[in-house]
């Protein structure tokens, strides 16, 4: 089965299940909206509605939190899987936020933008390392200049007893925040599909990439939210 339709199985449940199964869900997605949203009340200030592309969107977790935090804010949700996306447009038609979705691949072309930032959310990780840094590519190429890329992603460690240990740790925060064994089970199914990368090497493609002050913003364990931002923006003095 691919990743997208594992997902869309569980479009109905999949919220509700996080905060058991990413133990610093606020953090994590507080830094990637913290991140994103500069150059977004930049455009605002300008007189400009800000454009956002999530990346891997689901159910729009990540795209909710960007549109509160910047009211005014348009998202395009781009997921190869429609049950996840029918779930995303229900929740922003719900509080009145500019949307529209895309099914698609994240190999296949972007929709063009330009955009004031790219963001994703635990979705990059199923792409392997190739793949990531020709998106890594793809997303500089849509933003604007001083626009902002973010990936708030899950990461591998530097090295396989690190990752062994993250995993270890990982496994004991999800059971102490009540995940039963057919949640972790089912969760593991769905990591058998993942292909993270270390942080060290991220950073280098997205510097590789064109970002510029390119910097991990938060990690604990596997959880690392990562970016960096298209030069030549007001601040970039050009
Ligand atoms: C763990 S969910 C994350 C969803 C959302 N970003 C969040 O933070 O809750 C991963 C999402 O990535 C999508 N995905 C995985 N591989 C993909 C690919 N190659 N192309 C498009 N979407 C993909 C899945 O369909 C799923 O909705």
């Amino acid at each position: 089965m691919a990743v997208s339709a594992l997902f869309d199985s569980m479009a109905g449940s999949y919220d509700e299940s996080r905060r058991r199964l990413v133990p610093c869900l606020e953090e994590f997605y507080g830094t990637a909206v913290e991140v994103a949203a500069p150059p977004l009340r930049a455009a605002l200030a300008a007189g400009r509605t800000p454009e956002v592309l999530d990346l891997g969107a689901g159910t729009g977790l990540l795209s909710l939190l960007v549109a509160a935090a910047v009211p005014g804010a348009r998202l395009t949700l781009l997921d190869a899987a429609p049950a996840m996306l029918a779930v995303a447009g229900g929740q922003l038609r719900a509080r009145a936020v500019a949307h529209h979705t895309v099914v698609a691949d994240l190999a296949d072309p972007l929709p063009p933008g330009p955009y004031d930032a790219v963001v994703s959310a635990l979705a990059i990780h199923h792409l392997d390392d190739g793949g990531k840094r020709d998106l890594y590519r793809r997303a500089h190429g849509v933003l604007r200049p001083g626009g902002v890329f973010v990936n708030a992603e899950q990461v591998a460690g530097p090295t396989p007893e690190l990752d062994r240990r993250y995993h270890e740790v990982w496994l004991a925060q999800v059971a102490a925040l009540g995940s039963e064994p057919a949640e972790i089970e089912a969760a593991r199914e769905r990591m058998s599909f993942d292909r993270p990368a270390p942080v060290r090497a991220q950073c280098g493609w997205l510097r590789e990439a064109g970002f510029a002050d390119v910097d991990c913003f938060f990690k604990s364990w596997r959880f690392a939210v990562l970016g960096g931002h298209r030069s030549g923006g007001p601040g970039d003095g050009g």
